[in-house]
């Protein structure tokens, strides 16, 4: 009873007066879909100009379960989404608390620049929304952690929102090959598509550039992996509420990798030689346990195809393939199996090398 009054109050003030966006408190009401302001249906989730936070990113705490039922059948799939979701989000929060429109138009950048971060920040409060919304009542919904994304300046804030935007497109791809539900592909597809919209923006007004990504964005098939690059590259240990389930679930921790950009474009055609990468916080570098005498690869995934090329563990060594266009991203994983065909068969990676824009990074030059 109570709380459906509290959930009247905020609904009736979320419609605003003379119209306006006007932001409410949904941490009393965000177990019930229904109560609160509803991505698709209000404007807060595009044009809220505010510095502070939104909601529901108000929240700082796990939501913890309400029910004992069986847990919904892509909750755990829902559960790393809004893990990454929270990361998404709090990129683009920083940027908003950070800068404002003379932090770009001062770079002679569009006077729309700051305008549209923020609103991609408003999107991201939807998809946390809609992500919350998928965890069945039985299962905790993730709260956010603290991240450090180690960008110095609005140019270092724009160069990485195009990895922040790849690799959300590109784990959208992978757990949509997770789901059960159909209903579950679809929202994967709808979230990729706006992701895909703010990458479009860049391209053509940071950026630009041609903002076609060719005939078709890279599809790969082990999203968690991606998300651990994520994880790993971003998440400040300890941070996350304790409650929160391990992130992601299940996780491989696989050896993460960049590459020597004095001698590779990162581009097709070049050699490249890989480099393990320093973890951040451990001052550890892990390195895969390579087999004497067994044969490794670098597999090379662009677009719904994948290339497989010898690789030399004694130097680190590989080609990437001449035959893919330089378009959208080429993703790169160390195997033991031609193809990587299976989630066992990776021992390092995945490294992300951005070929929009062309002269953009691999995700571990900038992190
Ligand atoms: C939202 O409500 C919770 C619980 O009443 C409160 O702790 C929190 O400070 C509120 N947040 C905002 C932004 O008003
Ligand atoms: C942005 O912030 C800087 C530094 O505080 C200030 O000098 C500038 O006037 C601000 N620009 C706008 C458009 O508010
Ligand atoms: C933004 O730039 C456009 C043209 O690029 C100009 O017409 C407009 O007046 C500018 N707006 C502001 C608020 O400076
Ligand atoms: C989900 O898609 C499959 C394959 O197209 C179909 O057989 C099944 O009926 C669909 N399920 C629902 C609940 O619509
Ligand atoms: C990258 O390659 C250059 C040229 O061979 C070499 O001098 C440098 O040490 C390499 N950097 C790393 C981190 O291996
Ligand atoms: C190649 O990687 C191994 C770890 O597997 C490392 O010990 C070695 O120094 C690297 N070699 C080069 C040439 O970078
Ligand atoms: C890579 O391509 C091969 C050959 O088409 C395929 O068998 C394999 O499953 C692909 N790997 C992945 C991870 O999709
Ligand atoms: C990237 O290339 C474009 C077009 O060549 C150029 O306008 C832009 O300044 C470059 N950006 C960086 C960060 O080098």
């Amino acid at each position: 009873m109570l709380s459906s009054i509290l959930c009247l109050l905020v609904l009736s003030l979320a419609k605003g007066i003379l119209g306006a966006p006007v932001r409410t408190n949904t941490s009393s009401c965000i177990v019930d879909p229904e109560c609160g302001p509803i991505p698709g249906e209000s404007a807060l989730y595009s044009d809220d100009i505010g510095r502070s936070r939104p909601l529901p990113a108000d929240m700082t705490a796990a939501v913890l379960p309400t029910t004992s039922g069986p847990a919904g059948e892509d909750d755990v799939l829902f559960q790393n989404l809004l893990s990454a979701e929270w990361t998404v989000f709090s990129f683009y929060q920083q940027g908003v608390e950070t800068f404002n429109e003379s932090s770009f138009t001062d770079l002679g950048l569009p006077n729309t620049t700051y305008q549209r971060i923020t609103e991609i920040r408003d999107n991201e409060a939807g998809h946390l929304r809609i992500f919350q919304d998928s965890i069945s009542p039985a299962s905790l919904k993730p709260g956010p952690c603290s991240y450090d994304f180690m960008w110095e300046d609005a140019a270092g804030f724009l160069a990485l929102q195009n990895i922040i935007e790849v690799s959300s497109m590109a784990f959208a791809t992978a757990l949509a090959q997770q789901a059960k539900a159909n209903s579950t592909i679809g929202t994967l597809v709808a979230v990729g598509e706006t992701e895909s919209r703010h990458e479009t923006w860049a391209l053509i007004d940071v950026w630009n550039q041609d903002p076609f990504a060719g005939a078709v964005d890279t599809a790969y098939a082990y999203a968690n992996q991606i998300l651990y690059i994520t994880s790993a590259g971003f998440t400040i240990p300890g941070s996350c509420p304790s409650a929160n389930p391990i992130y992601p679930n299940p996780t491989q921790k696989l050896p993460q990798l960049a590459y020597n950009s004095s001698t590779s474009t990162g581009h097709p055609g070049s050699p490249i030689t890989f480099i393990y990468k320093e973890s951040r916080y451990t001052n550890t570098t892990p390195v895969p346990d390579y087999v004497d005498g067994e044969d490794y690869y670098a597999v090379f995934f662009h677009g719904v195809n994948n290339i497989t090329v010898p690789f030399d563990t004694k130097t680190n060594s590989s080609t990437i393939p001449a035959a893919f266009d330089s378009k959208g991203i080429i993703l790169a994983v160390i195997a033991d199996t031609p193809g990587a065909p299976t989630l066992d068969s990776i021992v390092a990676g995945p490294l992300i090398l951005l070929q929009q824009p062309s002269n953009g990074t691999s995700i571990t030059g900038i992190a």
